[in-house]
């Protein structure tokens, strides 16, 4: 055998047996009994666990990671799964935009803090689904906390940084399964010079208001706020006038083409369509500055639970329409890629009942019909 064919049969070997090992490899996670436990996590178990780790999930991310599970909730994940036909689903629930975490599985979490850690947190979670094993029944949260510290320890940075992105990770996998998450780049999408900002950083900037001149403590007309849409870009907020909607401030932004980055947008970088409670398509969470927002109405409190996006009854919840929500002092908030109209399809689903067709899936629904 003559040497370029010896090269091209150990070529062929190796090109067989690392297929082989791969394929041995997918095998074994998917039948991990991580994936076991995660699948076995009723949206109930979710809501509990989030209740236990919050108080130890670093104030930098507490509303981000609460506002990052209302953006990818795992009851929607599993009624798309479970639907015979996933995209009819998806038409009927009026859903737009990149909602599928599988798409997005190293950049949907750029606006917790912990994204910083993405790469060590990806890489620790995909290590336990070849470990993990649950003898002692432990919990959901507790399964998160051993993570995050085993992670914190190795990196030697507090774990209250690490919960809420490991968090994350374990429902990104539960979404998106232990092949597409084992072979994620797990990459950090974020510049160097704002991933060296600190946390307390982070807080401060969120907690600046805007100067209103010498005399701006007088001034009680003309105040103006900024509107941060992306703490992690420098040129990503716009101006706001006192007690002015949220969406009319970034209507006004016309830096750039906005529908390059987003083909729901059609004016700023809030995407929106009714302008009045109608729609749902212009949800943000608010990662800083909620407290500065005027309590919610009561029909921007309804629609909300009506589009399925949040269930708080508080004043000034993380979820909020920027066409509604008004603004007394600057405030930074995060879009989210999609929006739907799900609430009463995902109510009906929990009682099992069988959801009936909207009136008219072409239409968007109008008040009543979404209304329960
Ligand atoms: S733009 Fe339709 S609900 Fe705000």
């Amino acid at each position: 055998m003559d040497l370029s064919r010896a090269a091209d049969t150990v070529k062929i070997f190796v090109s067989k047996y690392s297929d082989i090992l791969n394929k041995g490899f997918q095998m074994s996670i998917n039948e991990s009994e991580l994936i076991k436990f995660l699948n076995r996590q009723e949206p109930e178990d979710w809501t509990t666990a989030l209740a236990e780790l919050l108080p130890s999930i670093h104030e930098v991310d507490r509303a981000a990671t609460q506002i990052w599970f209302k953006f990818y909730p795992v009851e929607l994940f599993r009624a798309l799964e479970e639907a015979p036909d996933r995209e009819k689903l998806a038409q009927r629930l009026l859903i737009q935009g990149n909602y599928r975490l599988a798409d997005q599985i190293d950049e949907s979490h750029t606006f917790l803090y912990g994204h910083r850690f993405w790469p060590d947190v990806r890489e620790a979670v995909t290590q336990r689904l070849k470990t993990f094993e649950n003898a002692t029944g432990g919990t959901l949260a507790a399964e998160i906390r051993q993570t995050a510290e085993a992670v914190g320890a190795r990196l030697r940075v507090d774990p209250s940084l690490l919960t809420g992105i490991t968090a994350v990770a374990y429902m990104t996998l539960t979404q998106v399964g232990a092949t597409e998450f084992a072979a994620a780049r797990g990459t950090v999408h974020i510049d160097s010079r704002h991933a060296r900002m600190s946390p307390d950083a982070v807080l401060q900037a969120r907690a600046k208001d805007d100067g209103q001149g010498l005399f701006g403590f007088l001034k009680t007309v003309n105040k103006s706020w900024t509107v941060t849409y992306n703490e992690n870009e420098n040129r990503a907020h716009f101006k706001l006038m006192n007690e002015e909607e949220l969406a009319s401030g970034a209507a006004r932004d016309h830096s750039r083409k906005w529908s390059d980055f987003d083909s729901r947008c059609i004016e700023g970088p809030i995407p929106v369509e009714c302008r009045s409670a109608s729609c749902g398509t212009c949800w943000v969470g608010v990662l800083g500055g909620a407290e500065k927002l005027a309590d919610v109405g009561v029909r921007e409190g309804k629609r909300i639970r009506e589009f399925g996006y949040d269930d708080n009854s508080a004043p000034k919840p993380l979820v909020r329409l920027a066409c509604q929500a008004q603004s007394y002092g600057a405030v930074s908030i995060v879009i989210p890629p999609w929006n739907g109209v799900f609430g009463k399809y995902l109510r009906q689903r929990a009682e099992g009942a069988i959801a009936e067709p909207l009136p008219n899936e072409s239409e968007r629904p109008s008040e009543n019909a979404a209304a329960s």
